[in-house]
């Protein structure tokens, strides 16, 4: 009757163990070990969580192509912002996959891919994506990529070098072209002039259901450092606007807006 009473509080009970108890009778009555509490535990809160059972694919981090075995064209991508959003999503209850280029960037609770190329990259996302429920690509992929990098260093010759160099895959569009219907897919675009046209168009052209422009306009955004300034546009082109906030409480708001979606 007790039990019963606790019950239709809205209690969830952790049912004792059966054994010997200190009454010197046997039977149920022995408290459950600490270690089994703490499991019902986890897992009695990680139901509740927005994004259980949801599988997420998050790409982080520069690219680096190689132009002789030890140069290389890259970026000033730190990793920070796909590393906060891994981690967000994985507090979140997604099961994630983050593919990231190279960083010194550390995480604990996702499985982790590492990849230097576009190429690797590009392999990586394709295996990958078949069954993520969520595609972030933050990852500052290399455009370009030298069509045939040299198997020995290239010795300095003559006062000018010419690289010829090739388009690398779009990795988001070729996602965006195998979407599956309930996957959300969400861009990054990283602009100096015609910010928010462009953002636009790149939602609409890799067939994304939002877009997250970072600002080049604020010391306080951007690559290296650990604050970002956000605007987010979704499938109607509405417009969100964001503070400069920390990297970890940026990627809140866009894992929040990515709940609205999949809700
Ligand atoms: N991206 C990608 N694969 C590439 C290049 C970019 O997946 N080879 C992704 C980035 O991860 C980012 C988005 O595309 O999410 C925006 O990248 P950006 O290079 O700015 O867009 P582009 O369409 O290549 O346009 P442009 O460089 O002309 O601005």
């Amino acid at each position: 009757h007790n039990i019963n009473t606790l019950n239709s509080f809205g209690n969830v009970l952790i049912e004792p163990r059966e054994g010997e108890l200190a009454s010197g009778l046997t039977g149920p009555g022995r408290m459950a070990e600490p270690e089994e509490i703490i499991t019902f535990l986890e897992q009695h809160l990680k139901v509740q969580l927005p994004l259980y059972g949801k599988t997420a694919l998050v790409t982080a981090g520069p690219t680096y192509e190689a132009i002789d075995p030890v140069r290389f064209i890259g970026n000033h991508s730190s990793g920070k912002m796909g590393f906060a959003i891994a981690e967000r999503l994985s507090t979140l209850g997604a099961h994630v996959t983050l593919v990231t280029g190279p960083t010194s960037e550390k995480i604990k609770g996702v499985k982790r891919i590492d990849v230097v190329s576009a190429e690797e990259m590009l392999l990586a996302c394709t295996s990958e994506s078949a069954n993520a429920n969520i595609i972030v690509m933050s990852a500052a992929v290399a455009d370009y990529t030298p069509i045939s990098p040299a198997n020995r260093k290239i010795k300095k010759d003559g006062n000018t070098l010419s690289l010829e160099l090739k388009k690398t895959t779009d990795i988001l569009s070729t996602l965006g072209t195998a979407k599956k219907t309930g996957q959300v897919l969400v861009g990054f675009a990283l602009e100096t002039h015609n910010e928010e046209e462009f953002a636009k168009a790149k939602l609409q052209n890799k067939n994304l259901d939002l877009i997250v422009l970072n600002s080049m306009q604020d010391k306080d955004a951007g690559f290296k450092v650990d604050t970002n300034k956000i605007t987010i546009f979704n499938r109607k082109l509405e417009r969100l606007t964001f503070e400069v906030k920390s990297k970890s409480a940026v990627a809140e708001d866009i894992c929040n807006e990515i709940i609205k979606i999949i809700a």
